[in-house]
């Protein structure tokens, strides 16, 4: 099966799962389930960002179940410890190729960056 016709097919399963939620969420119900690692304060935030922005196209690689810093790190491969422009997840943001047919305002990418560069 391609890439795309996966992706298409994560997608519609995404948004009838995604259906039974309350789009207004509070942070809790935003994690649902998800226990996140707290260890590193500005880790929750942005994985909000990227749950909202990101995760419904990359769940195919899981992003939503890296639930810490070194997930990210090890498993991403998107993430590059203290080193956000080093990073293909910052970058595809800053070239614009992300998230895909859309936009998110740039205090989002800050929180991004932030987090990445400091990283404990
Ligand atoms: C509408 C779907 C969609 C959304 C939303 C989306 N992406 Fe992607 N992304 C893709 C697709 C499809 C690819 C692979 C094809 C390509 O490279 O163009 C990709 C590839 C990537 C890659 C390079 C390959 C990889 O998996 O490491 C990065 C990094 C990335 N996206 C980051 C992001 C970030 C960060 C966000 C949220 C801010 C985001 N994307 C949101 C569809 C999406």
């Amino acid at each position: 099966m391609s890439f795309s016709r996966s992706l298409l097919i994560l997608i519609s399963v995404l948004m009838v799962s995604c259906a039974n939620h309350n789009s207004n969420s509070s942070d809790e119900q935003l994690y649902g389930e998800v226990k996140l690692d707290t260890s590193d304060p500005r880790f929750a935030a942005a994985y909000a960002v990227l749950r909202n922005r990101c995760a419904s196209c990359h769940e195919h690689a899981a992003w939503s179940s890296y639930v810490s810093d070194a997930l990210w790190i090890s498993k991403s491969n998107a993430v590059v410890k203290n080193n956000a422009s080093a990073s293909s997840m910052i970058q595809q943001i800053q070239m614009g190729f992300m998230p895909q047919n859309g936009s998110m305002p740039s205090s989002e990418t800050q929180l991004l960056v932030d987090w990445i560069n400091n990283m404990p």
